[in-house]
């Protein structure tokens, strides 16, 4: 370990920035990088956001439907941090994307409606940063607005989320009464004024919350306030750093995104509070960030980002040590080599190539098929890293060529967005239609729309007869591959393999699943597969 890498790891915070759609997350996104510097215009996200919709086709799909189907990686320097920000897909069709994603980061700031509340997708989104420990950060947006009362919204965080909220600052009023918020830790009020031209530092402050100017000046909203926090003080419970380390306590900010109103207090609490990239487990053994030896984790893989260069990108999160330009990786899977010359990050908005990146940057490695997602990439060590799920889907369909001069073409699109993880492909042990399994309806619209666009195939979505799926393995102990080979050929009419070859029980009827686990007791079956 060095001094160096210790420092650099100590400076670096990775989150992931999650809410249901139109909570304002987009929103929010511009104003970090605005108020960090990494931008100097606000408009640029949000025109980013249509210019995707403009140069990528399948994206009619989003545009269609008003949701951001991809993910996309943003850095800032922000208080001699490094701050790495993944977004996340809104839509709860590629929630499966999303929980990767989530693999990848330290920490998740959410953004909630103050007018709407806790949200179908936040919940979703919640369960999976809770069944990781994810320590997460939120932010009540749109406090401009006519909204919910803040104690009601208190509740229903906690009550919903299952989390102790542990307000930072409180609202004075709401909508055209709306007058700022209290810093109940620095113990003074920030004042709003609408707009979108302040910038980072310039908001008026007065100082002191029980301060007599602020009855003077705001009346009723902050009398109300003020009672508010009392009963807020005696209810809520400290903040504990180690409870909230550990997602079960979450410091809560009010604000207008698009007001610039709050956001930095947002950008502080990352650098105050969000942990630096911590320790990651792998099959072998647990790896420290500040080791000397690069190791990473490939989390997301999008082909096609943009159609004109029809490139394929890895993304990458460093888990120990640095990464150079033109070193040397290995590919622990396929024992390949890699030297990558044209990694790339993701600085301010525009692609850049990488000189160098540390634990918890996140890099992006054209390809051509070399790397899977799951891959662990390492200077030489044999080291798989765990944890990157892939569910069980739900959803099932055949798909079928119009033209059947291009059943190569379709193997190959669909054997690259199972790749991708857009999709999961099977491929039934009897007979030689492929199968896809999603866990949204829109997922299958999405492959059959980029099948037709970017590999020129156009496909027939039919309906499949399954509605299960279960890997299977089996034990050492439990009689290991011979066992698992006597439950595959006892049932061949309905296994199939997946992406990564792992067998797979299909079934029609979930009550099915239940009888062939009596009958099989040495069998196991996986709703869930981290990729090993
Ligand atoms: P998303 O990424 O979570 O889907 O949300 P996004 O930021 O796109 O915001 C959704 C809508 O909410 C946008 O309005 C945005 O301007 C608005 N919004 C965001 N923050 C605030 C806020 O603090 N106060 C108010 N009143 N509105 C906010 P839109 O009409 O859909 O788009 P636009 O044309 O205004 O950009």
């Amino acid at each position: 370990m060095s001094a160096e890498l210790a420092q650099q790891v100590r400076q670096r915070r990775t989150f992931a920035i999650i809410s249901h759609p139109d909570a304002g997350k987009t929103t929010l996104t511009e104003k970090l990088l605005l108020f960090s510097g990494a931008i100097q215009i606000a408009g640029s996200v949000k025109a980013r956001k249509a210019s995707r919709h403009a140069t990528s086709d399948w994206m009619e799909i989003e545009k269609q439907r008003g949701i951001s189907v991809a993910s996309s990686v943003m850095q800032m320097e922000y208080r001699g941090c490094t701050i790495n920000l993944l977004d996340t897909p809104g839509h709860q069709d590629f929630s499966e994307d999303t929980y990767r994603v989530l693999t990848a980061v330290d920490a998740a700031l959410m953004v909630i409606d103050a007018a709407n509340g806790v949200e179908p997708q936040t919940r979703r989104l919640l369960q999976v940063c809770r069944a990781r420990n994810t320590p997460i950060l939120t932010f009540v947006n749109k406090m401009d607005r006519e909204v919910k009362d803040p104690l009601a919204l208190m509740d229903e965080i906690e009550a919903e989320l299952g989390m102790t909220v542990v307000p930072f600052t409180w609202p004075v009023g709401m909508a055209k009464f709306f007058g700022g918020v209290l810093d109940l830790r620095k113990d003074q009020m920030r004042v709003f004024t609408p707009g979108e031209d302040r910038v980072a530092g310039t908001e008026e402050i007065v100082d002191g919350i029980a301060n007599p100017v602020l009855t003077e000046r705001f009346g009723d909203v902050y009398e109300q306030a003020a009672g508010e926090i009392e009963l807020v003080r005696e209810a809520a419970p400290a903040f504990d750093e180690a409870e909230f380390l550990a997602g079960r306590q979450t410091p809560m900010f009010f604000g207008s995104a698009v007001n610039n109103f709050g956001v930095q207090e947002v950008l502080d609490a990352l650098v105050d509070l969000a942990p630096p990239p911590g320790e990651r487990a792998a099959l072998q053994r647990v790896v420290q960030p500040e080791e000397t030896k690069f190791t990473g984790v490939v989390f997301k893989i999008q082909a096609n980002m943009d159609p004109a260069h029809r490139d394929r990108i890895a993304f990458l999160r460093v888990a120990s040590g640095k990464f150079q330009r033109g070193m040397n990786l290995k590919v622990v899977r396929s024992g390949k080599t890699l030297r990558p010359n044209t990694v790339v990050t993701f600085m301010s908005q525009k692609r850049e190539l990488l000189d160098e990146a540390y634990a918890g940057d996140i890099i992006g490695i054209p390809n051509h098929g070399v790397l899977q997602l799951g891959d662990t990439l390492t200077e030489g060590e044999a080291l798989q890293y765990t944890g990157l799920p892939f569910f069980a889907p739900e959803l099932f369909r055949s798909v079928e060529v119009a033209d059947p001069l291009k059943t190569k073409q379709l193997r190959a699109g669909l054997t690259q967005l199972g790749e991708e993880g857009a999709i999961q492909v099977f491929r039934p042990m009897a007979g030689s239609v492929l199968l896809l399994g999603a866990v949204g309806q829109l997922q299958f619209e999405v492959v059959a729309h980029r099948l037709e666009h970017e590999y020129g195939v156009k496909a027939r979505i039919l309906a499949a007869r399954f509605n299960v799926a279960r890997w299977v393995t089996c034990d050492e102990a439990d009689g290991g591959e011979k066992e698992l080979k006597r439950f595959i050929d006892h049932n061949s009419h309905r296994m199939a393999l997946d992406a990564v070859d792992a067998p797979t029980l299909l079934l029609e009827y979930a009550g099915e699943l239940r009888a062939i686990q009596d009958n099989w007791p040495k069998i196991k079956f996986h709703a869930l597969r981290e990729h090993a």
